[in-house]
Order: C-alpha cells, then sequence, then structure tokens
C-alpha cells in the first residue's frame, strides 16, 4: 500500500516537474486565442506573469501579450517600459481591468505623483492594444512602435484591486515591490524557448 501510494507521489511530482518546465522551456510555442503566437517569451519572477513577443526588427514594431495567471474582474493588471529607470516614476504602461462594460485596455503614462492610472498617451506610439480575461488570466495584447533607447530597457509589471469600478492602489510590499526587471526585444532569453 505505502509503496503504490509513494511512486503515485513520485509520479504527480514528475508531472508537476514536466509541466513548469515544459511551461518555462516552451513558452514560444504557447498558443492565444485568436492563434496568436511569439518567437520569444520570458516568465517573470514574481506575480504571476510572463511576457511573450515577436520583435520586427524591419519596422522597430513588437507585437507582445503581457499574461498575468492569477487575476480577477475585481482587479487590475498592468506592463510597463521605463527607460528612466526600475521604478514606478516615468513608467509607461499597458493598463486592463474589467469595467461596468468590458474589458478595458488602455495606456497610462506615469509621471512623478502618485499614479492613479489615468488613460493618456504614452511616450512611444502604441497602434494597438486590447485584453482578454479567462478566469483569472488577463491577458494584454498590443503593438508597440519601438525607438533606440527601448530595444534594451526596464520593464516594471503590477497589478491591484479595482475600488469604485477604477484602480486602486497596489500593495507597497513583498513581490508588489519586487516586480521590476530589464528586456532586450532583439535578444530576449533565447534558451528559454
Ligand atoms: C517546444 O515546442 C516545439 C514546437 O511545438 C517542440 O517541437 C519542442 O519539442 C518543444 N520543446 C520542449 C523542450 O518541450
Ligand atoms: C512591421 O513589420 C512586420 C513584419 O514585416 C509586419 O507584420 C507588421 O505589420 C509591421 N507593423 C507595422 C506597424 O507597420
Ligand atoms: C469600458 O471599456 C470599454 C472598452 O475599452 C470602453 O469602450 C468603455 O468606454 C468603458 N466604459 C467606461 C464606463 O469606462
Amino acid at each position: 500500500m505505502e509503496r503504490v501510494s509513494k511512486s503515485a507521489l513520485f509520479c504527480s511530482v514528475l508531472v508537476a516537474l514536466f509541466l513548469t518546465s515544459y511551461a518555462q522551456q516552451n513558452c514560444s510555442s504557447f498558443t492565444f486565442e485568436n492563434n496568436k503566437q511569439y518567437t520569444t517569451c520570458s516568465k517573470l519572477p514574481v506575480l504571476s506573469s510572463s511576457i511573450h513577443w515577436t520583435y520586427h526588427s524591419s519596422n522597430n514594431t513588437v507585437d507582445l501579450a503581457f499574461r498575468n495567471t492569477g487575476t480577477s474582474s475585481t482587479r487590475w493588471v498592468a506592463w510597463a517600459l521605463n527607460p528612466s529607470g526600475q521604478q514606478m516614476a516615468g513608467s509607461q504602461c499597458l493598463v486592463a481591468y474589467t469595467n461596468s462594460t468590458a474589458i478595458h485596455a488602455y495606456t497610462s503614462p506615469i509621471g512623478s505623483g502618485i499614479p492613479s492610472l489615468q488613460e493618456g498617451s504614452l511616450s512611444f506610439e502604441v497602434p494597438s492594444i486590447s485584453a482578454t480575461l479567462s478566469g483569472t488570466e488577463m491577458t494584454i495584447y498590443a503593438t508597440l512602435q519601438l525607438t533606440s533607447e527601448l530595444l534594451s530597457t526596464n520593464q516594471v509589471w503590477q497589478e491591484g484591486p479595482l475600488s469604485g469600478g477604477v484602480p486602486a492602489s497596489h500593495l507597497t510590499s513583498g513581490n508588489n515591490v519586487a516586480s521590476v526587471g530589464t528586456i532586450d526585444f532583439r535578444t530576449g532569453d533565447k534558451k528559454r524557448n
């Protein structure tokens, strides 16, 4: 009896390991809604998130999908580039949340004051942006028109609650302050493809 349950446990550990490494090493084969696929991806270290993209050197655009798998219709998610630092101030954000009628996806530049994630244009063009929520998984799809300083820069991602139907402050501790890093659209993290 004990032998059976031990090997069952061993098998489920193996399956879990396989699924984890599959998810990490093979995110290029992850297929999104509308069969969208991206050549490169990076699993972000905190907040159940990953960033997937295809960089087009011919016109310096990037098609991307930011996934957060731990959200709901009462929370917002955001992903940003921030050439000014690994911080909130100056972040050029893509934001999505569920409003009274739809999934609202928009751009929001953060100044130096207290961020309210108000809608506005970024320091670069965003020809398209949309988002989907499926269960606990929010995905923001966007195309960015990059400039040379944005090819390799800082990225910031975040999530928080809604209050009165609009984004409210996120936690200012733990994983919510560790959600910064760098991204290089040309090279990505090819080892994980
Ligand atoms: C990754 O996906 C490709 C295409 O679906 C597949 O051929 C390859 O075997 C996968 N690699 C791993 C490590 O699972
Ligand atoms: C950029 O180039 C890619 C690849 O040639 C193309 O698919 C895409 O539509 C172009 N994007 C824009 C915004 O011109
Ligand atoms: C909700 O989001 C949709 C899609 O972005 C937008 O068209 C609509 O104006 C938003 N409604 C409100 C009340 O903000």
